[in-house]
Parts: C-alpha cells; structure tokens; sequence
C-alpha cells in the first residue's frame, strides 16, 4: 500500500522535464520563443523545424526541410486503398474522421522502414514523414467522404495551403492560407497535455514513433482534449438551433444558465493549466474575426454569438475560452467540415509529439507511477 499523497487527474503534478516548451499562467513558449512572437513573425515549417530538430532554422535548412516534407506528401498504396473506404465509414456513422486518421497511421507504421528504429535519426526520419503524409491522409479522406476523386499533393503549396487545397480542390486564398498557418502555429505544442503525456508512456516503454503517435491520436479525440474545437462549433450550433440567429443577449443568457444548471461543461472553455486564459484564444479569435468580416454577416453573427457566451462564463464562472473556442467558430468561417477541425490540429501537434517522443527515447526511463489502492482489504477465495 502507498502512502504518498496523490492529486486526482495529476493535476499540479510535474510529471518529467523538457526542453520543448513551457506553460505559464503568463507566457507559453517553444524552445524559448513566446508564442506571440512565433505567431506574428514564424510561418508553420519554420516552427515545426524548431520543434524536431531543436533551433531556428537557417533559409538553407529551411528550404531544404520544405522540399524534404513536399517529397513525402504523397501515400504508400495501401493507405490510399484504406482511405477510399473512409468515405463509407463515415457516413455509416460507426467512424468519424479522428479514428480513420488514427487508424492510417497505424497502416502508416507497417510500411515504414524505419518504423522499429527507435535512435535519434530514424525518429527524426519518420517525424517528418508523418508530418507530410498526415494533410494527404485528410485531403483523401474529406474526397472520399464527398464520394470525390481524391486530389494529389501540390508541389509549388505550402504546408499550410496545400492541406486546404487537397480538401477542397480549390487553392486557397493568402488570408485563408494565412489564418490556416497561424492556427497550426498555435496548436504545434503544449508539453504535457493528455496526449503528449499518452505519447511520452508509450515511448518510454521504447514502443516506436508510430505507435506513441497512434495512442496520441486516441487521446487527442476526446472533447475534453483535442475534440473540443469540434465540440465547441457544435455547440454554437446547437444555440443557434434554440434561440434562432438573432443573438438575442436574454436568449443566450437563459440558455447559459440552463446549461449551468444542469452543470453542463461549455465547451472551448476552461483549461487545466491557464486559469486567467489560454494566451492562444485572443491571437486565434482576431484572425478569426478578421475572416468573418470578410465572410459576410452570417460569420460575423457567429463570432458575435461566440463573443457573448465568452463574456457571459467570464463574468459569471471567472472561465475563459481555450484555444478550441476560437478554432471552431475560424474554421468553421473557412469552410472546413466540423469533423475535420481535429485531425487538422493532429496535422499540427505531430510537430509537438514527435519532438517529446524524441526527447524521451534519448534520455529514457520508464513511466510508471503508483496508485493509491482504495478496494476491498484483503480476503479469502474461501471464506
Ligand atoms: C485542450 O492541457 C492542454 O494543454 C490541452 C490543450 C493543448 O494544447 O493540448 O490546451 C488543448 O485540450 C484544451 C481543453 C479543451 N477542452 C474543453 O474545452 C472541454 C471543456 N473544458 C473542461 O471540461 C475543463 O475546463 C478541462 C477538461 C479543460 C479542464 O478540466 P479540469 O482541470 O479537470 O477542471 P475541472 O473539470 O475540475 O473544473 C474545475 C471547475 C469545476 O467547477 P467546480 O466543480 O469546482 O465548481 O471549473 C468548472 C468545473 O465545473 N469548469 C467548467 C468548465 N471548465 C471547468 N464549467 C463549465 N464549463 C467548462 N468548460
């Protein structure tokens, strides 16, 4: 039996070390640099070489690691096989796009010649590919769920604009390019949320890359995690559906309330770790706005339907949105179908994930923690 005390859901619990990021009430950075920083002034390449491979990088670097990541967009024929089934899954509702992603990634493991390679260059090797590879593997799958012709990487797009381009068919525009590169700059890391802490157990036991990134996937889905930007849009939704689109201030606070009664979570609100607010929201929910505008009135009214429920949990719970909260109400201006919205943060949290599993198979220990035993004393089969 343990004595130890322990703080339920690990909350406060410093769980290792890192030289990836840090999360303050007052700051969050990458490798040293403020995110505020990085989201003004790095595009997303420029921020994933960061993550993986530990320093700024150079332009030689840069463009080198550019062309490296659009020679691995293309897939292996077995997953593009997988995927024209994808479609089919979906609308049989049994399977949504996070757990079609999840599982191409584990295909993605078998024909990976690197895949039981666990040193440092072999990581890197794979991180990279994966990070090319997993924007295909939502292009494909949002054609095959459109029953559509499945649309090929782009060369001469960026990161960014290509995983538009191969959902839609259509290139992007430089604004929408550029809100799309900013939100994954936003989402790259965030050392030990569920899913990176999900990934670092994994390769602590030296499970592989893939693997970590395939139980990453599983964690991220949840609403409490990742799936919150869906979650969120849906919600806005489903507000929308109860009091018309008229963003009647009584309307919302009434539903607030209903929903504070009947202790519902708000989804897009509160976070474990920011308790005056995710220093994300506010960069995300410009640029957002900022689309809208261009949009028309309907987005407008939907940033400022979002913008009362915000004011109503702030003035009310002392509850500030995440960066899920802004995310919905963005993406969903840009046109990106709902179930999307966490694959494409998976498209940009690879960078984080990969740059922990690395950081843990160079200087590893096993993750095992105890747990207070709280069942039955001890008995006889017998008696
Ligand atoms: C992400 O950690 C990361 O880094 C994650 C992330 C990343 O970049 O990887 O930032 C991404 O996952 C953001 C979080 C997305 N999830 C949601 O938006 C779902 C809604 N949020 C909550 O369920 C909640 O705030 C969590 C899960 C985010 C945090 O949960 P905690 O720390 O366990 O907090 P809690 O549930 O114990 O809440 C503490 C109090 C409670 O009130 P009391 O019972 O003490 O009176 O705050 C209330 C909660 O009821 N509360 C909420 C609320 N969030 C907290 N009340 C209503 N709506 C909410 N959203």
């Amino acid at each position: 039996m343990t004595t130890a005390t322990h703080a339920k859901g690990l909350e406060g619990v410093i769980a290792g070390e890192t030289e990836i990021c840090n999360v303050e009430q007052t700051s969050l950075v990458y490798r040293g640099y403020e995110i505020a920083d990085l989201a003004a002034n790095a595009s997303f390449e420029e921020v994933a070489f960061l993550l993986l491979v530990g320093h700024k990088p150079s332009s030689d670097e840069l463009g080198a690691f550019k062309a490296e990541l659009i020679a691995e967009r293309a897939l292996p024929s077995a997953v593009v096989e997988f995927l024209k089934t994808s479609g089919n899954l979906v609308n049989n509702e049994y399977a949504v796009p996070m757990d079609i992603l999840r599982t191409a990634v584990s295909i993605l493991s078998h024909l990976d010649a690197d895949c039981q390679d666990n040193a440092g260059d072999a990581n890197l090797r794979k991180s990279k590919r994966l990070l090319a590879q997993i924007p295909t593997v939502i292009g494909h799958m949002q054609n095959s769920i459109e029953g559509k012709d499945f649309i090929a990487p782009n060369a001469n797009l960026s990161h960014s604009a290509n995983l538009l381009y191969m959902m839609t068919g259509s290139e992007p525009t430089p604004e929408a390019e550029k809100v799309m590169d900013v939100s994954l700059v936003l989402y790259a890391e965030h050392d030990y949320n569920a899913s990176t802490f999900t990934a670092r157990v994994i390769s602590g036991t030296l499970g592989d890359l893939h693997g970590a990134v395939t139980g990453a996937i599983a964690a991220l889905k949840g609403k409490l995690h990742g799936g919150a930007n869906e979650a969120a849009m849906e919600m806005l939704a489903d507000i929308r559906n109860d009091i018309g689109s008229d963003n009647d201030l009584g309307k919302v606070t009434d539903w607030m309330h209903q929903a504070f009664a009947d202790k519902r979570k708000l989804m897009g609100f509160g976070h474990r770790v920011y308790k005056n607010g995710d220093h994300r929201a506010p960069i995300l929910h410009g640029l957002g706005r900022k689309a809208a505008q261009a949009r028309g009135e309907d987005f407008i009214k939907l940033f400022e339907l979002g913008e009362m429920v915000q004011k109503i949990m702030e003035d009310e719970k002392k509850i500030y949105p995440n960066v899920d909260f802004p995310c919905g109400m963005t993406y969903f201006t840009m046109g990106i179908p709902v179930p999307q919205y966490t694959p494409i943060f998976v498209a940009s949290r690879i960078t984080g994930w990969a740059a922990h599993i690395m950081e843990q198979h160079a200087n590893n220990r096993l993750i095992r923690p105890r747990v207070a035993y709280i069942g039955p004393a001890p008995r006889n089969w017998n008696d």
